[in-house]
């Protein structure tokens, strides 16, 4: 099996072509719910190592589009950026608008995570519709729940690698050599929506609009609850320990319908 090493068809759209294409007998499509800082990237990244699935991260779609030049940036784009800044959400037009073109990306034959999206009720409806047009089950929904003093914690040290975009934390996760991604060397940045200004809007906007998802996903009977508490590893392990259930169910179904 091989997995995708750049992302670029999500990151740059229709434009990009994928270093390497994944292929997987029994491809595991999910979403990623979770209030911001709660370690939705840092798991995505984990269970890419784990199960090749690709990382579909709608926040890495707008950071990648705020480097271009500005006159590369569509309008859309630049009033995006505007506020992902103050932290607010982007609306749900241009987010779907976005995720629409890259729609190929949900085909990805070693599946998908997708980190960062849905996050209203209209993006959940959205996406319900295009992978039942697209006859594409999810496998599951996770949720990852933390103490707030903890997200705010994980924010204000969160360093980000400007060319791989490896997650690290000033104490928590530090990188080998200070200020330098242990993958590629790249520079750490931290974000510019990690000031405590936007942090603030940020868990607003979480609880008003992305915490219902919680029951429309209950509902669908794709819900998965995760502690967040504990290291990345036991994390993982407690998310692939419910998921397994999950995939086995869709191997047992495949092989009945074949
Ligand atoms: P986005 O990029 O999606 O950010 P987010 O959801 O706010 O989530 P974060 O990336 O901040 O946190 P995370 O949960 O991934 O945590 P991480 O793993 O980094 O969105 C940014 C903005 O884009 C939005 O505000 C909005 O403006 C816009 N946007 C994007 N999608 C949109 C959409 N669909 N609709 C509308 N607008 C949209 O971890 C955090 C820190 O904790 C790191 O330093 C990490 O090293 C550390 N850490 C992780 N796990 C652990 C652990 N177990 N123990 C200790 N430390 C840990």
């Amino acid at each position: 099996m091989t997995t995708h090493k750049n992302r670029a068809a999500w990151l740059q759209g229709p434009s990009g072509t994928c270093e390497t294409i994944a292929a997987n007998d029994n491809p595991v499509r999910l979403v990623l719910l979770g209030a911001p800082g709660v370690g939705k990237g840092t798991q995505a990244d984990l269970l890419n190592q784990r199960l090749k699935a690709c990382h579909l991260s709608t926040g890495d779609v707008f950071r990648a589009a705020g480097k271009l030049a500005e006159c590369d940036q569509s309008a859309a784009m630049k009033d995006a950026l505007g506020y992902m800044r103050r932290g607010e959400l982007v609306p749900d037009a241009t987010v779907w608008e976005m995720v629409r073109e890259r729609k190929a990306c949900l085909r990805c034959g070693g599946g998908f995570i997708l980190d960062g999206f849905p996050r209203t009720l209209s993006q959940a409806e959205s996406l319900k519709k295009l992978t039942e047009e697209e006859g594409l089950e999810l496998t599951a929904v996770v949720n990852y729940e933390l103490p707030f003093s903890e997200i705010v914690a994980r924010l204000s040290g969160r360093r980000t690698c400007d060319k791989c975009k490896a997650v690290y934390h000033l104490t928590e996760r530090p990188s080998k050599v200070e200020g330098c991604c242990d993958r590629c060397d790249g520079k750490l940045f931290q974000r510019e929506d990690d000031r405590p200004e936007s942090v603030k809007v940020r868990l607003e906007a979480y609880e008003r609009s992305t915490a219902p998802l919680i029951v429309f996903y209950e509902r669908l009977g794709l819900l998965v609850q995760i502690s967040a508490v504990g290291t990345p590893d036991q994390i993982l392990e407690n998310t692939m320990a419910k998921l397994n259930p999950r995939r086995q169910r869709y191997v047992d179904r495949a092989s009945l319908v074949s």
